[in-house]
Order: structure tokens, then C-alpha cells, then sequence
């Protein structure tokens, strides 16, 4: 199959957005220091030269209120409307001014401390700056100079298939099924002695829906005889069943499976930048070679550890973003458009009835913005995410409006 055309549109879709407002919105609404008492107190230390950590101890936390711009919702890029975590905050401000310094101490205790929490050992696990770098690296690494291939499917997350694509593999990229799904008997079809990877999203974006997991297992072990099996889980701690669907068990039990995570989605630090992959040895050393030249930034990294060991924050995350896309979920069944079901990511995928820029354009005069992009055979789909309280409400009359 020839590349599509969009995947040579964007690999972010936060790229393709256009820029209205931006710098304003970003800095009050989505910034780090968005609702923490310390926020106030830290920065002020470190434009004093002190050292956050003991003003922090000294003085008492001042509450952060900064106005928030409601000129514009922003749901099309997948961020989480919510923030990180307190405690990766806290932790960013502690250590903001020891970043003079590479971090390749405080990656390997990262490391350690998800392999700890992965049940596999450290040299399996390698960091990058956002999973997108780890997703371009092993596009590139699978397309063996243009003698590769990559199963996958269409639509799904364009990271790796644009990036082999660009190195020259061949892109086979099987259907949907008839429900919207990852079709992964098609795929499985389709693996031959010519296939250097297979790539399965899960929660699949843009669909938001999942794959059965006795299924994807099935087929991971199938299809990593032939060649590695990347499956990307950048949505799955939002999923309603994070245990039955998780596949670290298959690195676990020596499989040919690479395992690919963010800390930009759940963890609400895609301005942060921090990804890791999870694989056997010898291509966790390759992975991470790739992708980890000159190192992985100081603060994603203190924020990440700070962030697996708030064990209250997942929890309280995943119910915001479950009730963010049922609501969207309804609004949209109720206006009657086709919808991909049971989303279980942080966004819903759905038919507009005319071309996705057009419906764009639309709903940024309503103060709306969404993703100006169309997928391949979707040309008249769109993707939502979900956003706070008054995005959603604004979304909402647009999405009234404009589709009524
Ligand atoms: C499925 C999937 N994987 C990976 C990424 C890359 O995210 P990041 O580079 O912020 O980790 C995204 C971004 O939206 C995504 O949707």
C-alpha cells in the first residue's frame, strides 16, 4: 500500500493546530504550575536565586489562581486538560535548578523504578523525550534501509508507520472492521517472511476503542515469531480495565514485543516531554541507543518518578476522563452521527458529515478547536478530546450547532 497522504501531515497533531491565542492560553490554563499552592512560592524563589526547596519549607503555600483564558477550548490534541500531578510539580520545583546538569543518574533510578513496578529488569526499560522519539526510531530501525515492512492498521497512530514509510519500508495497513476496530486477523493475514514489525495501538487512536485482549495476545505472540511486535499503550492507564488489558507480560515471558508508554497523556506532561519502552534486552540497548542520544530531559524525568509514586493520581484521573468521553460519547450519539464505540482513551472518533478541515474551521468560530486534520478513508471524520468542565459545555452548543 502506497504511504497515505496524511500521515505525511503530521506526527503531533498539536503541530497542525493553528495558532490563535496560544502563548496565553498555554501559560494560564496548561501551565505547571496551574493549580498548586507551592507554584507561587517556587517561582519566586527561583527568580530570587534561592533554592525553591527551602522557601518551600519556609513560607506558607500561596494559592495559584491564574486567570483562566477562555478564548478558545483546546481538544484536539490529546493533552489532558487536568495537569500533572501535585507531587510532579512539587518535585520539577524542588529540583528546576539542578538542571545545569545531565540527568543519566536520575534516568537509570526512572528505570528502575518502572521496572519495579513492571515486574522486568531495568535493562529492559529505555527512556526518551516523549514517546514520539521512540516511535520514529523504531520506524526507522524496521524499514532496514528499505527492505523492510510494517503491518498495521489504517487508522491508527501515524508515529511509526510515517516513519518507516519515510525510510523507505513497505506499509501494509489493513481496514478496520466493520465496528471501527484494530482488524488483527486482517493483520495477522498479511505477516509474512517479509515482515520486519507489526504495530497495534491500543486504546487505538484515532478510534479511541480497544482490541479483546486474548486476541492481541494471541497475535502478538503469532506475529513476534516473524519480527518484533510493537504494541503503543499511551492511552491505556484511561481504559476502564487497565489489569485485564496490559501486555507487559509478554516481555516478561520473552516474547519479541515492544512495549511503548508516555508520561503525556494520564500524566498530563506532554509540554514535558518523557516516554519509555519496555523490551527484551538486546532491543531495549538497541531502542535506546536510537533514541536517547544526549539524553532524556532532567525535569520529565524527576517529574515521572514523582508521578509513579503518587499512587492516588491515576485513580483519581481515570474517572475525570471516563466521564469526559462519555459525555462527548452521547452528545454526539444523540445528534445522531456514526461514532466509533466504546471509547476508552481520552477522546471520541466520529463521522461529521462533511470534510474534517471544514467542520474545523466551524468549530473554531465557535471557539472550539479541534484536530484540522482528516485520516486516511475518514475524510469526513474528526477526533475529540475531552477538556474541562467549560470546554466541554462550549464543545457541546458548537457540536449542537454546527451538526444540527
Ligand atoms: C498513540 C500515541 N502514541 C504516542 C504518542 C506520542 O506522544 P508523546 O510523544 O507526547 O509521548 C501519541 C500522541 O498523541 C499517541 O496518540
Amino acid at each position: 500500500m502506497r504511504h497515505p497522504d496524511t500521515l505525511a501531515d503530521t506526527i503531533s497533531d498539536a503541530a497542525t493546530a493553528p495558532p490563535p491565542a496560544r502563548e496565553k492560553i498555554e501559560t494560564s490554563r496548561r501551565g505547571l504550575l496551574r493549580g498548586l499552592g507551592l507554584a507561587s512560592v517556587g517561582v519566586a524563589a527561583l527568580a530570587a536565586g534561592c533554592s525553591p526547596a527551602a522557601t518551600q519549607a519556609d513560607a506558607a503555600p500561596a494559592p495559584a489562581t491564574p486567570e483562566v483564558d477562555k478564548s478558545l477550548a483546546i481538544l484536539g490534541a490529546n493533552e489532558s486538560p487536568f495537569g500533572p500531578s501535585p507531587k510532579a510539580v512539587e518535585a520539577m520545583i524542588a529540583k528546576a535548578a539542578l538542571t545545569a546538569r545531565y540527568a543519566d543518574a536520575e534516568g537509570e533510578d526512572l528505570k528502575k523504578q518502572i521496572a519495579a513496578i513492571e515486574g522486568v529488569a531495568p535493562e529492559q526499560v529505555f527512556l526518551a523525550n516523549g514517546s514520539a522519539p521512540i516511535l520514529a526510531a523504531f520506524g526507522e530501525m524496521i524499514a532496514k534501509k528499505g527492505e523492510g515492512q510494517l503491518v498495521t492498521s489504517i487508522a491508527t497512530y501515524e508515529g511509526v508507520p510515517r516513519s518507516a514509510g519515510q525510510y523507505g519500508a513497505e506499509l501494509i495497513m489493513t481496514p478496520l472492521t466493520a465496528d471501527f476496530a484494530i482488524d488483527l486477523d486482517a493483520m495477522a493475514a498479511k505477516v509474512s517472511k517479509k515482515t520486519t514489525a507489526t504495530y497495534v495501538c491500543n486504546p487505538n487512536n484515532p478510534t479511541g476503542n480497544m482490541v479483546d485482549p486474548v486476541k492481541l495476545k494471541a497475535f502478538a505472540i503469532e506475529a513476534s515469531k516473524t519480527a518484533p511486535c510493537f504494541i503503543d499503550e499511551a492511552y491505556l492507564d484511561l481504559c476502564d480495565d487497565y489489569a485485564g488489558n496490559v501486555m507487559t507480560g509478554l516481555v516478561r515471558d520473552g516474547h519479541n514485543v515492544v512495549i511503548c508508554r508516555t508520561f503525556s497523556k494520564i500524566y498530563g506532561m506532554a509540554g514535558q516531554r518523557l516516554g519509555y519502552g519496555i523490551a527484551g534486552p538486546e532491543l531495549a540497548r538497541e531502542m535506546a541507543m536510537a533514541t536517547r542520544m544526549g539524553g532524556v530531559n532532567h525535569l520529565g524525568i524527576v517529574a515521572a518518578m514523582a508521578s509513579l509514586a503518587d499512587k492516588e493520581f491515576v485513580p483519581t484521573m481515570r474517572p475525570k476522563f471516563k466521564a469526559g468521553r462519555e459525555r462527548l460519547y452521547n452528545v454526539v450519539k444523540g445528534l445522531g452521527r456514526p461514532i466509533a464505540s466504546n471509547p476508552q482513551a481520552s477522546f471520541v472518533f466520529f463521522d461529521v458529515g462533511m470534510p474534517s478541515k471544514v467542520f474545523a474551521e466551524k468549530m473554531m468560530a465557535e471557539g472550539v478547536r479541534v484536530v484540522g486534520r482528516s485520516w486516511a478513508q475518514y475524510d469526513n471524520w474528526t477526533r475529540i478530546c475531552v477538556g474541562e468542565d467549560w470546554e466541554m459545555d462550549r464543545c457541546e452548543a458548537a457540536l449542537k450547532k454546527v451538526l444540527a
